[in-house]
């Protein structure tokens, strides 16, 4: 196949609760790196997700917050989104399955198969709830367990002798709704026929190259045992309705419309961007499009098999190329719980710290060929030791060290040693290298490697020594420019593992526009010699202390409830306002403590700004707020030059809503106090990391 574009897929969520490092870790940061980097490739890509909002897990979820299926959809979804979006993890559109674009899909799909003859109606016995007045999931469904006589087993497994259970062989099954006891009741439902697929299937799977060994055997395991039809509707009042008459109160399986979800993602997509057809690109074109889903291992059946067979049934869509599937991550050595609370959640881990930081760590443990195991002790060990000491220790000698012995203007390369040259020939060959491990879906080793440069660039400053150098100004700048060139390459093939520090590094180099913008294959192109550096940089990175770690340790299995997962608690009326014990000053209305903190103040580290061309007053500023970019339009032009603000840490109205000047977005405000006329830039005592609260 000759690859014309990329079609990457993260799997869909379920929106029935906030998502935790372990679900990032299998589907979400790897599929992140790799589209960054082929966007860094210059390679036409889409980056498609949405959440996954029918199936019981919402189902039950309302129920036990006492609230409908969508509310409960509203909200995750948000809560997942919002997460996401400040962990940096770049779709190019998080859609929803209760969208009616997805509806229509997935309806479509539905009645091309049936058109085709290959669904096939099975009448079976269920338990039906008749309190409710409906057939129950298995997991709404407990009884004594057949194998162990265990009395309150549950309708698909067994607590207590961990047997998987047909909800129909329990002994006196009862309703987990209702506790009415339940009864048997004929129902009829659509199956897809795998066993028909499954020649095609095993060709499917066989013919692929460079899948991981366990997504391999995982399907073999399928084919030995053989294939089986698997009924594709069910009897639920949530869900795409069949699209037949007569099929009251009958649904599509959830597993059936959700990896839909990822056509019908990219149709939204297609429509926001303007380009209504350019979905039919992706999906239609089986020879050009490379369809790669990333996913976590619970999930290869429905990637791997079931999906693909439809997709091939159905005729008109691609099937995928690649399914790179993750094992699982652990926490301090146990399974996350989200009962026990055993999670780290990623909506409030990114409150605490920095996105890059959490990137990071989880790029260098990806679960990709074994499970493996979060620990805190271990974070602060390799984000001190590696992001601080290796890649920001040897940038932030770089750029001081030619700050002050050369100027702060990049130096030319005199004759070269063979230490320079070594270096230098690793300098070119790092986008090559990584990019190969990223194609490979090696994206631990990818991050080793590139971490590999940085110590050895460490090792070359320490030998060649360059604060003994200052007689000798040519040997000087030989040495700071190999170190400036190396700088030049990690930036650039950092940026898809930890965007907000390249781009920091990036505008250390003086560099303008966005790293990640930077061609890949030219990661090791000269630096300008004379290019000005920003004056006096702030290390990228801050070092993790004890104290910490022990608050993030303490949190694991605390009681306190998350709280997007508590009950809503209702509206309490307002006390009646006790008078003010201080006067307002005068002409001041007081405001309340709320009101104050609807207000949200937060450091922010300027790591670019520019004069805009006919807007004598405004700068506009680039920021890093705790790993997140944003941009800010300051009426701060006529007293400072935008280099000297580089570096600084401001404070900035974080919560503002977002405004146009100029044809320009300004997302904040940065505070300012004015004497005699002229502002002055609020900032902070001592150096402290962006997106700190302020209050
Ligand atoms: N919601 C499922 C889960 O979290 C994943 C769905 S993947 C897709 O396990 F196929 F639906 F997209
Ligand atoms: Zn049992």
């Amino acid at each position: 196949m000759s690859i014309k574009r990329y079609l990457v897929t993260s799997a869909l969520p379920y929106a029935n609760g906030p998502i935790h490092i372990g679900h990032v870790a299998g589907a979400y940061l790897p599929a992140d790196i790799y589209v960054r980097y082929l966007r860094a490739k210059g390679r036409e890509v889409i980056y498609i997700c949405g959440s996954d909002e029918y199936g019981t897990a919402i189902t039950e979820t309302a129920r036990k917050l006492g609230q409908t299926p969508l509310e409960v959809a509203d909200r995750f979804h948000a809560v997942i989104r919002d997460g996401f979006a400040k962990l940096g993890i770049s779709f190019d559109n998080f859609s929803r399955t209760t969208r009616p674009v997805h509806t229509a899909i997935t309806q479509e799909f539905f009645l091309k198969l049936y058109h085709q003859g290959l669904l096939e109606t099975r009448t079976t016995e269920q338990l039906f709830d008749p309190e409710v007045g409906k057939f129950l999931a298995d997991r709404q469904i407990r009884g004594t367990c057949n194998y162990c006589g265990h009395l309150d087993a549950a309708g698909d497994q067994c607590e207590k002798c961990g047997k998987a259970i047909d909800p129909l062989e329990l002994i006196a099954p009862r309703s987990a709704l209702s506790g009415a006891a339940l009864e048997r009741r004929e129902t009829t439902h659509y199956y897809f026929p795998f066993e028909q697929f499954q020649p095609w299937l095993s060709d499917y799977i066989h013919s692929r190259e460079g899948w991981r060994p366990q997504v391999v055997g995982f399907c073999q395991g399928y084919f030995g045992e053989g294939l089986r039809a698997r009924p594709v509707t069910r009897d639920l009042d949530w869900g795409i309705p069949v699209p037949l008459p007569g099929h009251e109160g009958k649904v599509l399986y959830v597993w059936f419309d959700a990896p839909i979800g990822y056509i019908s993602s990219t149709k939204e997509w297609a429509e926001q961007s303007g380009q209504p057809e350019k979905w039919r690109e992706y999906w239609g074109d089986h020879e050009g499009t490379k369809l790669v889903h990333f996913i976590g291992k619970d999930n290869t059946i429905f990637h791997a098999l079931l999906f693909p067979a439809w997709c091939h049934a159905h005729g008109d869509y691609v099937v995928a190329t690649d399914v790179p599937a993750n094992e699982f991550l652990n926490l301090e050595g146990q399974k996350f719980s989200t009962s026990r609370n055993h999670a780290i959640w990623l909506h409030e881990v990114l409150e605490r710290w920095p996105a890059d930081y959490l990137r990071y760590y989880l790029a260098t443990i990806l679960p990709e060929t074994a499970d493996s195991d979060w620990k805190w002790a271990d974070f602060k060990e390799r984000i001190n030791s590696e992001l601080n000491d290796n890649l920001g220790n040897f940038a932030q000698r770089t750029v001081k060290f030619i700050a002050q012995y050369l100027d702060g203007q990049v130096p030319p390369l005199g004759p070269l040693t063979a230490a320079d040259q070594e270096l230098l020939d690793r300098t070119a060959a790092l986008a090559g290298e990584v990019g190969a491990l990223l194609e490979a879906y090696e994206f631990k080793r990818a991050i080793r490697h590139l971490f590999s440069l940085g110590t050895a660039a460490n090792g070359y400053f320490q030998q060649q020594q360059p604060w003994k150098l200052k007689a000798d100004r040519e040997r000087c700048g030989t040495v700071l420019a190999v170190c400036a060139q190396v700088c030049r390459a990690l930036a650039v093939c950092c940026a898809p593992f930890l965007p907000a520090a390249a781009q920091a590094l990036w505008c250390r180099l003086g560099q303008s526009g966005q790293v990640i913008d930077q061609p890949w294959d030219a990661a090791a192109a000269p630096l300008p010699v004379g290019q000005a550096l920003p004056p006096d940089p702030q290390p990228i990175f801050w070092k993790v202390s004890d104290e910490q770690i022990a608050a993030e340790v303490a949190r694991l299995g605390a009681p306190a409830p998350e709280p997007a997962m508590s009950e809503p608690t209702p509206a309490t009326p307002e006390p009646p306002a006790a008078p003010p014990a201080v006067a307002a000053p005068e002409g001041v209305a007081l405001v309340t403590y709320e009101q104050f903190r609807a207000t949200q103040l937060r450091t922010a580290t300027v790591t670019a700004a520019e004069r805009i061309p006919k807007a004598d007053k405004l700068l506009k500023l680039q920021l890093d707020v705790g790993g997140q970019p944003r941009q800010i339009l300051a009426g701060i032009a006529p007293w400072f030059e935008p280099e000297a603000l580089v570096g600084q840490t401001i404070i900035i109205v974080a919560n503002l809503e977002p405004r146009k000047l100029r044809g320009e977005v300004s997302e904040g405000m940065l505070l300012a106090a004015t004497a005699d006329d002229v502002p002055v830039l609020l900032t902070t005592a001592r150096p402290v990391p962006s997106g700190l609260e302020v209050r």
